[in-house]
């Protein structure tokens, strides 16, 4: 390995990192992280942290999940690789995709096509729902509904049933035929009250008038996140998405539930349709399908459409996508492993469980402090708004989030701030003593916030 000075020195030199500021990184590289042991990492300059990011919202067994590696290192000596178009398979990919079929079971989604991500899947379950309707004789349905600040990822489809501009703006224009519905947020509410259930009405009614203005036989799917994650934890109430499902079967519309996060326990269910109750048509998944640690993604689909394209008897059906590697034999061998650790450690109940003692702890830190304006969450998904004024609930200053994040570092946690956000996404393995320790160190972050505020 390089010496540190080397890794130092060339630190954001050469590189280009996802959702940065080349420029800005190169003024002030991001830290090295070197290791990772448990639920904590640890930095070049050898200060430990507990990962309350999780990687990003995937290293949901921790850092040490030694099942995973091992099979990962075991079909590396096996077969390395092998592709998966039409003529050839492997066997790590027949196995998930039965392990798969029965984890959804509950939600009747039976087939599986394999990515290598979550804008990878996105990107699939969009070009599948357009072909269901082809195969269906209905070639018109082309069109996208999605939430407003809700995250789908960056590939040109994904992007463009984002709900946040910011992920756009530079890259426009976009796919035709996206349409945005108000998000289900009632902290920063689109609409004239903060009832989350009157939120959710609200919602339901703008997707019927957009699809009675642009007509049900024109539109495909809609696609929403269980529980918006990037857009910043943004929980919709409970009666949101058995809404939007009725009104999908009423009018044709394929349900796309984006799990892409929620999906494998975080969210303190198996996966958000899950929690929420309710069947999608399509799923789509990644990040802790392998723990991340390899990149592999997936799309899951409903015993209906599964036998629309199966039955059908002309090209129409034929998927003229894919990737070289969609089906890669390591990632189907770690997730296959994943998928066992997640079942036998029972890691959606730990989430629920940790994230009820974490969010009552965020209720204690608001009491202390004034500057977080709300805070909110749903199994291991979290979140604190930071403001400057709790009444006007107007966002906190960049320099107050970065006095926050600075000092939460230092007193031993790594979270992750999204605008005025502090989004919380740890490992599900953590153990009481790590909320006390996340609690802990938030309160000083939050402290030294307050203190960055106060001096202007
Ligand atoms: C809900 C959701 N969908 C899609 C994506 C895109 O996934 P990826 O970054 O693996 O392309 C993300 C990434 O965070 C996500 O949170």
């Amino acid at each position: 390995m390089s010496d540190t000075n080397f890794i130092r020195e060339n630190n954001a030199r050469f590189f280009w990192g996802p959702m940065a500021h080349p420029g800005e990184l190169r003024a002030a590289p991001p830290r090295v992280i070197a290791r990772g042991e448990g639920v904590e990492i640890v930095d070049i300059d050898g200060h430990r942290t507990l990962d309350g990011v999780g990687g990003l919202w995937c290293a949901n067994l921790g850092h040490s999940a030694e099942a995973v590696k091992a099979a990962i290192v075991r079909q590396l000596a096996e077969l390395p690789y092998y592709n998966t178009f039409r003529s050839t398979t492997n066997i790590p990919v027949i196995e998930l995709s039965y392990a798969l079929k029965e984890y959804f079971a509950p939600e009747g989604l039976t087939r599986v096509f394999l990515t290598s991500g979550g804008s990878d899947s996105v990107e699939t379950a969009l070009r599948l729902a357009r072909q269901f309707h082809r195969v269906n004789g209905e070639p018109e349905r082309t069109k996208f509904f999605s939430l407003r600040k809700g995250y789908h990822g960056t590939h040109f489809g994904a992007a463009s049933v984002n709900g946040n501009p910011n992920f756009r703006r530079n890259y426009e224009p976009m796919l035709p035929g996206c349409h945005h519905l108000p998000s289900p947020s009632t902290y920063r509410s689109e609409f004239a009250t903060e009832d989350g259930a009157e939120i959710a009405r609200a919602i339901a009614r703008a997707f019927e008038e957009a699809i009675a203005f642009e007509g049900a036989s024109t539109i495909a799917a809609l696609i929403m996140e269980p529980v918006l994650g990037a857009g910043g934890v943004i929980v919709p109430h409970p009666t949101l998405f058995p809404l939007m499902r009725e009104i999908c079967t009423r009018h044709g519309i394929l349900l796309v539930a984006d799990e892409v996060i929620t999906a494998f326990g975080r969210v303190g269910a198996a996966c958000g349709a899950r929690l929420w109750g309710i069947r999608p048509d399509l799923v789509t998944m990644a990040k802790a399908l392998t723990n991340g640690y390899f990149p592999l993604g997936g799309v899951m689909l409903s015993e209906t459409i599964a036998t629309a394209f199966e039955a059908n008897a002309d090209t129409r059906a034929t998927i003229s996508h894919g990737y070289t590697y969609s089906g890669h034999p390591v990632g189907a061998a770690a997730a296959l492993a994943a998928l066992s650790e997640i079942r036998r450690l029972d890691v959606a109940a730990n989430a629920r469980a940790r994230g009820s003692e974490i969010l009552e702890g965020f209720g204690a830190l608001m009491a202390r402090h004034a500057i977080v304006g709300d805070v909110r969450g749903q199994g291991l998904m979290l979140a604190i708004e930071l403001v400057a004024d709790r009444a006007a609930r107007t966002p906190a200053a960049r320099g107050v989030v970065q006095a926050v994040f600075e000092r939460t570092y230092a007193a031993g946690l790594m979270i992750r701030t999204s605008g005025n956000t502090l989004i919380l996404s740890p490992p599900l393995i953590i153990d009481r003593s790590h909320v006390g320790r996340i609690l802990e160190a938030l309160d000083a972050g939050l402290a030294a916030g307050g203190a960055a505020a106060a001096a202007g």
